[in-house]
């Protein structure tokens, strides 16, 4: 494998676009802007909502000490030439809904947002974060007929965290110590990789025992749903932000971090014309590569079962996309 760590030149542009000024995009533009990384263009339909949400950012950029822009539109002109878009536009779960159940209203929503986004940034990189995730990055790649390495979906590194976060709060140790991986979709069939998980190099099933690493595991996996319960109106934000604007640091300062990220498989895996959640390394262009990890027969049981439920979901998609409730692919 090339040694991609060498170059750590800076990418040329540094403007992106959020799709969507709910609270995971507006708080992922004050994420940007605040580390320094980029310009950023927040587009929603409602008028006047990304221009309020940007003068307020802009108005705080003298005591967070940038001077990244903020552009709120309403329309897809100003998105031009931007070099990442992120679409985080749709409707966010409510209580006792799965990700699959914003399929019909967020298939639409997303579909038209890409096409737009496309034809004003023919170059750019995409970056779902819209649920189900990982099959509004298939519809975002195939309204966009973008090359794969140019589109993935944002989950891994989100449900990864989560995990950390849980392993962290289990032994009391701080949460950079712990370094975890979690592959497949971004669902209840999600699979964290507990044989992959290490403090500070230990790993964790020295540190705790079968049945409560299958209770951080199990609580990963509901990681999502359980801030949705405890808040009742719209769902997690802040770690979804954070996790985004890993993606985007790595792919514009070509870190080319390894980060799990759903990703366009042509065979790796034994998967293939599907996005799901793989190690990636990320940096200028988008998915530099796709590792392929040596799995146990049952993680790579788990990736499949968690792939079929994918398919399953972007068979409906399709279906009701050919049947004209979601547009034109
Ligand atoms: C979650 C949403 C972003 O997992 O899918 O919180």
């Amino acid at each position: 494998m090339v040694n991609s760590f060498a170059s750590l030149s800076i990418c040329h542009s540094s403007r992106v676009t959020i799709i969507g000024a709910g609270r995971v995009g507006s708080t992922l533009a004050q994420r940007i802007v605040e580390s320094n990384l980029a310009d950023v263009v927040l587009l929603d339909i409602v008028p006047g909502m990304p221009q309020g949400l940007a003068l307020d950012l802009m108005e705080a950029r003298g005591i967070e000490s940038h001077n990244r822009r903020i552009l709120g539109t309403n329309d897809y002109a100003d998105t031009a030439n931007s070099e990442i878009i992120i679409i985080t536009a749709g409707f966010p779960r409510r209580p006792g809904m799965s990700r699959d159940d914003l399929l019909l209203t967020n298939a639409k929503i997303v579909v038209e947002a890409a096409k737009q986004a496309i034809a004003y940034s023919p170059n750019a990189i995409f970056l779902v974060v819209t649920n189900p995730l990982d099959v509004m990055t298939y519809l975002t790649w195939q309204a966009t007929g973008i090359e794969k390495n140019r589109i993935m979906g944002m989950a891994g590194v989100l449900d990864s965290a989560r995990f950390e976060a849980f392993i962290a709060m289990e032994l009391g140790v701080v949460p950079t110590d712990v370094k975890a991986m979690v592959l497949g979709s971004h669902g209840d069939l999600m699979v964290p990789l507990s044989r992959y998980a290490t403090v500070n190099g230990i790993p964790i099933t020295e540190l705790l025992d079968y049945s409560t690493i299958e209770r951080l595991v199990q609580r990963t996996r509901n990681g999502g749903a359980e801030i949705v319960e405890l808040m009742q109106t719209g769902g997690a934000f802040f770690a979804p932000a954070s996790a985004a604007c890993l993606m985007i640091e790595s792919i514009l300062m070509n870190q080319s971090r390894i980060l799990p990220v759903a990703a366009y498989l042509q065979g790796e895996y034994g998967l293939n014309d599907i996005f799901i959640g793989v190690p990636t390394r990320l940096g200028c262009g988008g998915i530099t590569s796709i590792l392929e990890l040596n799995l146990t027969a049952t993680e790579l049981q788990a990736l499949h079962t968690s792939a079929e439920s994918v398919r399953r979901t972007i068979q409906r998609a399709k279906d009701i996309i050919l049947a004209g409730i979601g547009g034109d692919i």
